[in-house]
């Protein structure tokens, strides 16, 4: 054994991989447990049905033994209404354990991988713990997909282009037409990551699961977490290639999703109705919150999930503290604007209040965008 000394002595601690102690943390909402209304987290305002806490009380009376090795109850369930094969689907911990899945796999030191930004904030996290660079593309003036510089933005280097449709913070959506005309122009070894985690707010809700056939290099990641309410149990799934499928499998832990958490998904699955009525809910109401926004002079960009973006600029935090006075709670990016998550027509009321309270705001958003529709 060799002890070292002076500058070649090794530091007194484990040390991560090089860019692991620089990467930006999560943003955490404020208060959360003193708001009356919860509208920082794109969750579903509507617990579970019935039928679904009754499949978590029995699920639960199993917790002695292990799930199946990679929810397969639920890949199942899924594939079936989705006309896949059980082997091009992964479910996941949340689909977010699914994207960390997808970029250790397929990306590493040396590696880049693009995404627009702002996008979802856990794209620069997970990019940089697979020990990628991030390549954040902006987004143009409209809050949407810059595709054409995305696709430019591709390099020998480039092993993944992450897609997020509806786009969290933004809401903008990239329709079925952009989205092909994209892929034409990835060259074919380039995984393209679709995050759909809000696709089923998107109406009319065609598929990007239709264009796995067409685009071997295309993994389309889904949640339970937003329409279908169940963010606390954590569940998401992937479908992808068999190929893709199978080299994740590889590389996944055994036993990604709890029992809890498979009878839970798997029931909800079976509830489209309710789904459908949570979605036309908040639909409804993002449509109200667009319109009465447009009515103050404050356009928002038209949104396909189940938040409204607010493009507030230098006024976000003030927005935010507004909001926290009128006990929401909503998510502020400093200096670029804040997300509200739709729930009630109460909480929608206290935002508008909010709104009130913030002098000139419609003077400082920032990209006066298109009126939405039915305003
Ligand atoms: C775009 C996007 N993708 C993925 C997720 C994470 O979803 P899950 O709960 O399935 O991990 C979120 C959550 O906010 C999101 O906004």
């Amino acid at each position: 054994m060799s002890v070292q000394t002076g500058a070649s002595r090794p530091a007194a601690a484990p040390q991560p991989r090089p860019g692991i102690t620089s990467l930006p943390g999560y943003s955490r909402s404020a208060a959360k447990a003193t708001v009356r209304w919860i509208a920082s987290s794109n969750e579903s305002p509507v617990p579970p049905s019935p039928a679904v806490l009754e499949a978590i009380a029995a699920a639960g009376k199993g917790a002695n033994r292990y799930p199946s090795l990679a929810g397969d109850e639920l890949v199942a369930t899924v594939a079936a209404r989705l006309g896949l094969d059980p082997g091009q689907m992964l479910a996941g911990a949340g689909s977010l354990a699914l994207l960390q899945l997808l970029l250790s796999t397929y990306a590493g030191p040396g590696d880049e991988v693009i995404y627009a930004w702002r996008s979802y904030e856990a794209y620069p996290i997970l990019v940089g713990a697979a020990g990628a660079a991030a390549v954040e593309i902006p987004l143009d003036a409209a809050a949407r997909h810059d595709l054409d510089a995305m696709a430019a933005a591709v390099t020998e280097a480039t092993r993944a282009v992450i897609v997020c449709s509806p786009n969290n913070p933004t809401g903008t959506v990239v329709d079925r037409g952009e989205l092909v005309g994209f892929l034409h122009r990835v060259p074919p070894h380039v995984l393209v990551v679709l995050d759909e985690a809000y696709r089923e707010f998107t109406l009319p809700g065609d598929e990007g699961v239709g264009l796995l056939a067409d685009f071997p290099n295309l993994a389309i990641l889904r949640t339970f977490s937003k329409a279908y309410g169940l963010a606390g149990l954590r569940a998401g799934y992937l479908a992808a290639s068999a190929d893709i499928a199978a080299n994740l499998r590889r590389a996944a832990l055994p036993f990604p999703v709890s029992r809890v958490a498979v009878a839970a998904a798997v029931v909800a699955w079976a509830e489209p109705d309710r789904m459908a009525a949570t979605v036309a809910q908040i639909v409804a109401e993002r449509d109200y919150l667009a319109a009465r926004l447009h009515d103050r002079g404050i356009r928002v960009p038209r949104s396909g999930g189940n938040f409204l973006w607010i493009p507030a600029g230098p006024r976000a935090r003030e927005l935010e503290a507004a909001c926290l006075d009128q006990s929401v709670s909503v998510r502020a990016f400093d200096g670029e604007g804040v997300r509200v998550t739709l729930g009630g027509r109460e909480a929608t009321a206290a935002v508008l209040a909010a709104v009130d309270t913030v002098p000139g705001l419609a003077a400082a958003i920032q990209n006066p965008l298109p009126a939405p529709a039915g305003a």
